[in-house]
């Protein structure tokens, strides 16, 4: 059994401590977290568990193999770079961390010390996301012009980070995986009405090298919970609603045709369809699964078997270059920002 130990239990870390618990090859040893209010109820839930409130007794200790950790995003750097240089295996929940720097040395620490290294991004695991990729790499939608990205919720408000780094690092990992590319450059506008300083919302448009978009739209301050992505590439397009769970594709036969051989005087109904194709909707069915199970899985046959990550701290460290581009294009006004 692969010893886990996980550092921080409140939203998101029970998910993760749920799915090891539940591995078939997997045992969560320990579990840290600072607050007395969430190792009681860590207690309660597992009562084999240890649990501490000193992440270090973990980290330094050999009770564990791995070490997951769902902290806030602030506190990953040191936790991570103790635990890689204590020999554990790190699964580190996104963004990697706050500074491409430190991500750099994550990275480099990981592959020295020879120790697996996963970050969190954990729509990489999604089925929808990945029958996406399997549309893009089959050539389906053909040459890609743009991607259309909404990810909006009425909180949980983050005091540590603003809305792109909590959001869009979700969305920078999904760009980045289909157009198989990391953006080039980078303009955003934010808003930050909460908490002074940290941006509730952001609008940012990224540039990959083959000249396609990546238009994200990320806010903590919305009525409406969507995840809302359109697609569109030179022979078809698609919406991906995350919030569907039976039909969340959507591939549309439609693009613009022969735009050089269009009439150039169009003034009846029949000539302006010929410009377009306006074919048929399909809907593939598309397995479900938690995607969070999956990619737990992942980092055990990564551990176990040397598979490669899949996102790996390269990964993480190239959504981290994004995110700094959008804040120093937020600080500039919107200004252009090579990533
Ligand atoms: N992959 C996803 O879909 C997803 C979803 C939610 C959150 N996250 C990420 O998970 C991380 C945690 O988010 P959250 O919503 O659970 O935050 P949270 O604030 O609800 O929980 C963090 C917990 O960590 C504890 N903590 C803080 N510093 C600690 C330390 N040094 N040692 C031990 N415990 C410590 C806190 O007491 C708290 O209970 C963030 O990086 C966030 O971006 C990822």
């Amino acid at each position: 059994m692969l010893r886990i130990g996980v550092i921080g239990a409140g939203h998101w870390g029970p998910n993760l401590i749920r799915n090891f618990h539940e591995g078939a090859s997997t045992e969560v040893a320990c579990v840290a977290d600072t607050a007395e209010s969430r190792q009681t109820l860590i207690r309660e839930r597992f009562p084999t568990v240890q649990v501490t409130g000193d992440a270090l007794e973990i980290i330094d200790g050999d009770a564990v193999d791995a070490v997951v950790i769902t902290t806030p995003t602030s506190t990953h750097y040191e936790l991570a770079k103790r635990a890689l240089e204590c020999g554990k295996h790190v699964l580190v929940e996104k963004p990697i961390c706050t500074r491409s720097d430190e991500a750099e040395e994550l990275c480099e620490l990981a592959e020295r010390n020879q120790r697996v290294l996963v970050v969190g991004h954990v729509f990489l695991f999604n089925q929808g996301v990945r029958h996406v990729k399997d549309c893009i790499d089959a050539g389906r939608l053909g040459d890609l012009y743009y991607v259309s990205m909404v990810r909006t919720n009425l909180g949980p408000i983050r005091v540590d980070v603003n809305a792109s780094w909590d959001l869009a690092a979700h969305d920078i990992s999904i760009a980045n995986y289909w157009f198989d590319a990391e953006p080039v450059e980078v303009s955003a506008a934010g808003g930050a009405w909460v908490n002074q300083g940290i941006d509730d919302a952001v609008f940012a448009t990224l540039r990959y090298p083959s000249g396609a978009l990546a238009n994200l739209h990320v806010s903590w301050l919305s009525p409406r919970k969507a995840r809302d992505i359109t697609v569109v590439g030179a022979r078809s397009m698609l919406t991906f609603d995350d919030m569907n769970l039976t039909e969340p594709i959507r591939i549309y036969d439609k693009h613009v045709d022969d735009v050089r051989t269009a009439a150039p005087y169009i003034d009846s109904f029949a000539s302006f369809r010929s410009t377009v194709r306006d074919g048929d909707i399909l809907i593939p069915k598309v397995s479900l699964g938690e995607p969070l199970r999956a990619e737990c899985s992942h980092f055990v046959d990564c551990i176990e078997n040397g598979t490669t990550p899949l996102a790996d701290g390269r990964c993480g460290l190239a959504v981290v270059k994004a995110l700094e581009a959008i804040d120093r294009s937020l600080a500039a006004g919107g200004r252009r920002e090579t990533v």
